[in-house]
């Protein structure tokens, strides 16, 4: 990314002041112009109306909406000058969107951040009859970084007193400074209960640094995590860090997640975490092994909302890779993010396990097409017409572990998952899947190792929307999502059982997910 810095800084000294009058636009200005109708539109994702998103921002729940913040460039269909972009919901699927929350002043750009609620107004922003949202973000001077210095990342603060309608800049910005590190972003800030304190997660190059504040306004630097531990192919981008209990037990676990640029499994961009303990000043981990929220190549920068309802941990991702998220072929609009998912941590053969899975309102959206149990002999095939399979839910539980699931369409395009039990691999094949060329990695074939699947029935869970697959094994266990641009949706799903034993498939269902922006 830095390499487009520069680029667009002249861009930005151009459009600065066109980013502020840009109008906002109605829903129905948006219907007349036939927008989220266009080709490859996701019809139950989030994506903006037009231009670039890349990472979620400022996830929070307060008074009874989701808000969800976004990197956002007004200007353009590529990275440029950050702004939050901002929608909102009340469950998480059905959005509203909103005008721009943050615009880049004279501190710089508006990186990725959170939100907190600043419930017993710490940060006197507000009052304690109407405590303040506070957003806590990166701001990146363009041009201290110009001028070569290392001090361009720092760490600004917002506060809104209207539920997020609009925000001002805190007057005292910037609150953390920065002397050492080039990179120094992403602050992810949550309320330690234990120990009364605020925390910022914030990652710095190759480790995370944890930080505390009475007030959300002046920041103590407490102790750092990671250099030699996970993976370290790219920049560590995006921090988030929580507490989980362990399925079924008592016993309560910190999670950290870290996105990293590049470096993924499968090329790019991608997500890692690590499971241990958070003492109110330091995180610490065991984990020997490097490990993958999400295999896939698109699900990057995701992080959870501050405060639920219930407690839940919910995480969205930026269903995008910087190895191409400039290149795919959209033009209104540039990108989606994932389904809401929940997080939950599992103990599996003496592993902790951190699964996601699509959160349970997802069912609200699905109408029943077909149930079909069927059982398929070595190396035979069993085919199903599909009505929309560009907007579909595939759902089934099975024992087996050779198989292959193929989507085709009238265009002679597919997407293939297979299953490979003496491998214990699942790949997905988007070669052939549509629109490929226009970078050279996106036809690769991804592959997600199976160490760790348990024996007997899992259940396999697939979403596919108008240029993406979101793919669940095992509730969760094993995730992969990838972009994909078919010209035509699919309309056909090919089960070939590749193994040696006859393949049972118990109730497949498959669901019509219906889209959100009606
Ligand atoms: C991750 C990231 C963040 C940064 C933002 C800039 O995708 O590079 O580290 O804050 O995007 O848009």
């Amino acid at each position: 990314m830095k390499r487009i810095l520069g680029f667009y800084f002249s861009v930005f000294l151009l459009l600065f002041g066109a980013c502020k009058e840009t109008p906002e636009r109605t829903e129905e200005m948006n219907k007349e112009i036939g927008l989220y109708q266009e080709p490859f539109r996701p019809q139950y994702h989030f994506s903006p109306p037009e231009k670039w998103m890349n990472d979620p921002n400022g996830l929070l729940y307060n008074q009874g909406i989701y808000h969800l913040f976004y990197q956002y460039y007004p200007d353009d269909i590529v990275w440029g000058p950050m702004h939050w972009g901002h929608a909102t919901s009340a469950d998480m699927l059905h959005w509203k969107n909103k005008p721009i929350a943050l615009y880049p002043d004279k501190n710089g750009l508006i990186f990725s951040g959170s939100a907190v609620l600043d419930v017993n107004n710490t940060s006197g922003l507000g009052t304690s009859e109407n405590p303040p949202i506070v957003a806590v973000f990166t701001y990146h001077d363009m041009e201290k970084e110009k001028a070569g210095r290392i001090d361009f990342q720092t760490q600004g603060v917002a506060y809104s007193l209207d539920n997020g309608e609009s925000f001002s800049m805190y007057v005292g910005n910037p609150v953390l400074l920065n002397t050492e590190f080039r990179d120094f972003r992403d602050p992810k800030v949550f309320w330690d209960e234990k120990k009364e304190q605020w925390v910022m997660a914030l990652v710095a190059g190759d480790h995370l640094r944890l930080y505390r504040s009475d007030n959300l306004l002046e920041w103590t630097y407490m102790s750092r995590f990671g250099e030699r531990l996970g993976a370290h192919g790219g920049v560590w981008e995006c921090p988030d860090l929580f507490e989980l209990q362990v399925e079924g037990t008592e016993e309560r676990k910190w999670a950290l997640l870290i996105s990293i640029n590049p470096g993924a499994p499968n090329g790019g961009s991608g997500t890692q975490y690590f499971i241990g303990d958070f003492d109110g000043v330091s995180f610490s981990s065991d984990q020997k092994e490097e490990k993958w929220l999400d295999w896939g190549t698109d699900n990057y920068a995701g992080v959870t909302y501050n405060n639920t309802p219930d407690g839940s941990r919910i995480f969205i991702g930026w269903m995008s890779n910087w190895a191409y998220a400039r290149d795919t072929p959209t033009e209104v609009w540039r990108s989606a993010m994932t389904l809401p998912r929940n997080l939950s941590l599992s103990k599996i053969n003496d592993s902790y396990e951190l699964l996601n899975y699509p959160v349970a309102a997802v069912a609200d959206l699905l109408v029943e097409e077909t149930t079909l149990s069927v059982t398929i002999p070595p190396g035979g095939m069993e085919s199903i017409g599909l009505e929309n399979g560009s907007q579909s839910e595939f759902k089934f539980t099975t024992a087996a572990r050779d198989l292959m699931f193929t989507f085709k369409n009238s265009k002679g395009e597919q997407l293939v998952l297979e299953l490979d039990g003496s491998e214990k691999l699942a790949t997905l094949d988007r070669s052939e899947s549509g629109v490929i060329d226009f970078e050279e990695t996106f036809g690769s074939i991804q592959q997600m190792p199976l160490d760790n699947l348990p024996e007997g029935l899992v259940e396999i869970r697939i979403f596919i929307d108008a240029s993406s697959v979101e793919v669940f094994i095992n509730r969760g266990q094993y995730v992969m999502t990838a972009q994909v641009f078919p010209m035509n949706s699919f309309s056909d799903l090919e089960i070939v059982n590749s193994g040696t034993t006859p393949l049972k498939i118990k109730d497949l269902q498959v669901n019509e997910v219906l889209g959100v922006w009606e």
